[in-house]
C-alpha cells in the first residue's frame, strides 16, 4: 500500500485538538483511513459492529468490486478462469500469486494427488457420530482433527510446515467431505484414485462402491471443477476473517481452517445454499411459481423474519458475477441430466425475475448471490442437500489457507484483539445473598 496525497483531519465539536490520519491506496479499490494510532492519539475507538466500513487487513488475492460486480483472483476475472482453467491451477494461483505454466501444473497436482488419502484412523473419528449427524458437524470435527495427525507441519511460522499442511488440507478435504456422506449413507469409504481429476476423484468417492467400476461424467466433473473454482475465495467473508482471527494467536493451520469450516455453516454465510434449496423446495410444495407472489410478499414483511435465500450481499450490490456462472452450469448440467424442465430451476428463474423487478429488491440492491443457483446444480449432480456447504467447505479451504498463510507472511502482524463501546454496569460491590 502507499501513502495518498490526501489525509483525514478528524476534529471534534468540544474543541479536543483535532487529529491528522494519514490516508493509504492499494492498486484498486477504495483508499483507507489508518486508524492505527487513533486510540492513542484521542482515547477513542471507532465503532463498526459488522465492519461495515473497516478494512481489517491489505491482502494482494482476490479483489471484489460490489458496484459493478466484479471478482478477481490475483487479477484473473472469475469469468475467463471458470472457463478457462481448473480448480487446481486456481489453487495454484491463490497459494502462489501466479497461475501454473504446464511443468508447475502437473507438478502441482502430482503433489496433491499424492495427498488425497488420510490417515487410516481418521475414520475412527467418524464412528463416535450418530449416522444422522449433519455433516458440516462431522467436517468441523474431522478438519481439527487433522492437527492431531499431521505434527510436522504444524508450526504456522515455518513456512516449510505451511506449505505442506495447505497441500495436506486441499487434498484431504474431498475425502473428508466424501467421508462424511458415505457415512451417512452406510456405504463404505471409497478410497481415492491417483488416476482422476480432483473434481472426478471426488465424484467417484462420493458416489463410486467396491461393487463396481465408476464412469466418471465429464459434464459433471467440468461443472464441479467449475462449483470448486467460483467458491474458491472471496476477500474478507465471515469465515475469512475467522481463520485469520483464529490463526493470528498462532494457533495451527488445521484448527483455524476448521474454525473456518463453523463459521461457514451459517445460512447467513455458506449454509445459504443449503437453506436455499429447502426454500425453494417449500415453495413448490406450497404451489411452486403460482405461490412465488405470496411468498416474496411474506420476504417483504420484516416480522415474517423470512429472507429470499440465495439474495442479497454485503458487497455486491450488483449481480454476484458467480451466480451468473452458476446459471450456465445449471443448465450444462441439467440438459446433461435431461432435466431442463427441472421445476426448481424454472421456480428459481421465476424467483429471480420477480424479485429483479420488485422495488423491494431494487431499493436494497439485492440480487442473486452465489448460493442461489449452486444448490440446484449440486442436487442435479446428486449431492445431498445437507452437503451443499460441506463443498463451499472443500472449495473454500485453498482460500482460507492463502489468506491464512498471506497474513502469516506480513512481518507487521498481530494478534486480532478487537475493543467495544461497553454499556454495562459501573463498579458495584458483592452484597452478601441475604441482602440482593
Ligand atoms: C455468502 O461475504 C461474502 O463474501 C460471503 C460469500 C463468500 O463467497 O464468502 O459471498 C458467501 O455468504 C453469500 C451470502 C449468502 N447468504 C444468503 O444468501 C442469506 C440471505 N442474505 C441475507 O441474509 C443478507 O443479504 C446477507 C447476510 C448476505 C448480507 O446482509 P447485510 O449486508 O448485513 O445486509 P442487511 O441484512 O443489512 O440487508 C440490507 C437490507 C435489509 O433491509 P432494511 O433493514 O434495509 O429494510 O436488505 C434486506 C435486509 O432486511 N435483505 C433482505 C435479504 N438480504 C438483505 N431481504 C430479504 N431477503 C434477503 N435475502
Amino acid at each position: 500500500m502507499k501513502l495518498a496525497d490526501n489525509k483525514a483531519t478528524l476534529s471534534f465539536s468540544n474543541g479536543s485538538p483535532s487529529v491528522d490520519l494519514p490516508v493509504y491506496s492499494g492498486s484498486i479499490g477504495p483508499d483507507v483511513i489508518d486508524i492505527r494510532k487513533l486510540y492513542a492519539q484521542t482515547g477513542m475507538f471507532t465503532y463498526d459492529p459488522g465492519f461495515l466500513s473497516t478494512a481489517a487487513t491489505q491482502s494482494a488475492i482476490t479483489y471484489i468490486d460490489g458496484d459493478k460486480g466484479e471478482l478477481l483472483y490475483r487479477g484473473y476475472p472469475i469469468e475467463q478462469l471458470a472457463t478457462t482453467s481448473n480448480y487446481l491451477d486456481v489453487c495454484h494461483l491463490l497459494l502462489k500469486g501466479e497461475l501454473p505454466n504446464s511443468t508447475e501444473s502437473a507438478d502441482f497436482h502430482k503433489l496433491v494427488t499424492n495427498h488425497t488419502m488420510v490417515n487410516e484412523q481418521m475414520q475412527f473419528f467418524l464412528r463416535g457420530f450418530r449416522r444422522d449427524a449433519h455433516p458440516m458437524a462431522i467436517l468441523t470435527g474431522l478438519v481439527g482433527g487433522l492437527s492431531a495427525f499431521y505434527h510436522d507441519s504444524t508450526d504456522i511460522n515455518n513456512p516449510k510446515h505451511r506449505e505442506i499442511a495447505a497441500i495436506r488440507m486441499i487434498a484431504k478435504m474431498p475425502t473428508l467431505v466424501a467421508m462424511s456422506y458415505k457415512y451417512g449413507v452406510g456405504q463404505p469409504y471409497m478410497y481415492p484414485q491417483n488416476n482422476l481429476s480432483y473434481a472426478g476423484n471426488f465424484l467417484r468417492m462420493m458416489f463410486g462402491t467396491p461393487c463396481e467400476e465408476y464412469k466418471v461424467s465429464p459434464v459433471l466433473e467440468r461443472a464441479l471443477d467449475r462449483i470448486f473454482i467460483l467458491h474458491a475465495d472471496h476477500e474478507q467473508n465471515a469465515s475469512t476473517s475467522t481463520v485469520r482471527l483464529c490463526g493470528s494467536s498462532g494457533t495451527n493451520p488445521f484448527a483455524a481452517i476448521a474454525a473456518g469450516v463453523a463459521c461457514l455453516w451459517g445460512p447467513a454465510h455458506g449454509g445459504a445454499n443449503e437453506a436455499c434449496l429447502n426454500m425453494l423446495e417449500d415453495i413448490q410444495k406450497m404451489g411452486g411459481v403460482a405461490k412465488v407472489g405470496q411468498f416474496m410478499e411474506q420476504v417483504k414483511d420484516k416480522s415474517s423474519n423470512v429472507k429470499l435465500m440465495g439474495f442479497g450481499h454485503r458487497v455486491y450490490k450488483n449481480y454476484d458475477p458467480r451466480a451468473k456462472l452458476m446459471q450456465e452450469t445449471c443448465n450444462e448440467v441439467l440438459a446433461e441430466m435431461g432435466l431442463e424442465n427441472d421445476p426448481l430451476f424454472k421456480l428459481a428463474k421465476a424467483l429471480e425475475k420477480i424479485a429483479l423487478e420488485d422495488d423491494y429488491f431494487v431499493q436494497r440492491k439485492l440480487y442473486p448471490n452465489v448460493d442461489f443457483y449452486s444448490g440446484i446444480v449440486q442436487r442435479a449432480i446428486g449431492i445431498p442437500v445437507n452437503l451443499f456447504t460441506g463443498i463451499f467447505a472443500l472449495a473454500r479451504t485453498v482460500g482460507w489457507i492463502a489468506q491464512l498463510n498471506e497474513m502469516i507472511g506480513d512481518p507487521e502482524y498481530k494478534i486480532g484483539r478487537p475493543r467495544q463501546l461497553y454499556s454495562g454496569s459501573v463498579q458495584r460491590d458483592v452484597q452478601p445473598i441475604d441482602q440482593r
